[in-house]
């Protein structure tokens, strides 16, 4: 369920050209891959989306060095981290940029539906939990800790699951529902083009915890812009001219994608002709953000009709076969 949140920065860096990576405080205990967060802005009156580029729980926030002089009664709650990686564009991205450690940030998370997680029982480091969830545990190099409590019904879709319902259980989202399976051999491949890289570095992480065999591509326009994290970079061409030969090669059952109109067109295109699912997240400018305004409307086709979805409250996650491309 959406909050309204409250958060430290806790890094704020540049990591390629005209890009920051920006990691501040939540007392969220999970956010899922393609969801996102809707960062206030002073003096603006829209919140600006960011998807979450990563995620991570760490109980030492208070004694690790880092300078908390400024933190708020409230925030000593937040044992959690988001990253959200962005773009230079305009006043809000360029406000953010100026941000030091230890600034407030007031922000909508979680919003939106995620990525469908495929399963993977055979994964040792996966406990079921008698209410259904999943949880995995997992420390990385910073020792940060990660625990993602995933619903089974999101993971296993069409196990049971009505598509347009609401799994209830750790996490109140949406999951576009998906029959990718329940065995360990199954392949995703995913597909970043510029900023869109960064919903897929957070989905990548989730499945190489769950043992998820996964391949991350990612396009961008120069060398000075390449935003580290992913298996294969294409510079300067079409990211979309390697992916015919990673089905080919790597033979995925799901591609996922975030990035640009065009480019999700041409996975959904290439997805549909190899009989492959596609998973992607768009983009629209947003206004509300929570689903009132309509103002980021899109059509899908679904069930032999013709709907409206929103992307910030229906999406940003949809199945590529149901987008109508306007
Ligand atoms: C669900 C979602 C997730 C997003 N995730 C990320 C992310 O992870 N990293 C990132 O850098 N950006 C992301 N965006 C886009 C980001 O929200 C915009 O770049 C940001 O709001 C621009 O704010 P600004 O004030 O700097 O620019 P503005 O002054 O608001 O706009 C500057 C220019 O950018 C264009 N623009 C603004 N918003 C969008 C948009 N949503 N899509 C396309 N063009 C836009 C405007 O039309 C204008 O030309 C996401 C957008 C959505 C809807
Ligand atoms: S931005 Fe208002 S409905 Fe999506």
């Amino acid at each position: 369920m959406k909050k309204h949140l409250k958060g430290i920065v806790l890094n704020i860096e540049n990591i390629a050209k005209d890009t920051v990576r920006l990691e501040f405080s939540t007392p969220l205990e999970s956010i899922l891959p393609g969801q996102f967060v809707s960062i206030l802005i002073p003096h603006k009156t829209l919140r600006r989306p960011f998807s979450v580029a990563d995620f991570c729980l760490n109980s030492a926030f208070g004694t690790n060095n880092r300078n908390f002089d400024s933190i708020l009664e409230e925030n000593a709650k937040n044992k959690g981290a988001i990253t959200v990686l962005f773009k230079l564009k305009g006043d809000g991205t360029n406000y953010l940029k100026g941000l030091q450690k230890g600034d407030m940030i007031d922000y909508l998370a979680p919003l939106g539906n995620t990525f469908t997680i495929p399963d993977n029982k055979n994964n040792p480091k996966n406990t079921a939990s008698a209410s259904g969830d999943i949880t995995i545990k997992t420390t990385d190099a910073r020792g940060c800790e990660t625990v993602d409590r995933i619903n089974q019904t999101v993971m296993n879709g069409t196990k049971g699951m009505d598509k347009d319902s609401e799994p209830s259980g750790a996490i109140e989202t949406k999951a576009v529902a998906c029959a990718i399976g329940v065995n360990s051999s199954k392949k995703a491949l995913l597909i970043g083009a510029g900023i869109g890289i960064a919903p897929m570095l957070y989905l990548k992480k989730i499945l190489d915890k769950k043992s998820i065999s996964n391949y991350l591509i990612s396009g961008f326009k120069t060398e000075e812009e390449v935003i580290k994290g992913s298996d294969g970079v294409v510079i300067g061409g079409s990211v979309i001219d390697k992916v015919q030969n990673l089905i080919d090669e790597f033979r995925p059952e799901i591609l996922y994608s975030c990035g640009p109109k065009v480019v999700l067109q041409m996975v959904c295109d290439i997805a549909k002709k190899n009989e492959l699912r596609a998973e992607i997240a768009m983009e629209k400018v947003m206004a509300c953000g929570i689903g009132v305004c309509r103002g980021c409307v899109i059509k899908l086709e679904k069930d032999d009709a013709i709907k409206n979805a929103s992307v910030c409250a229906d999406g940003p996650v949809f199945s590529g076969a149901e987008v109508i491309w306007e």
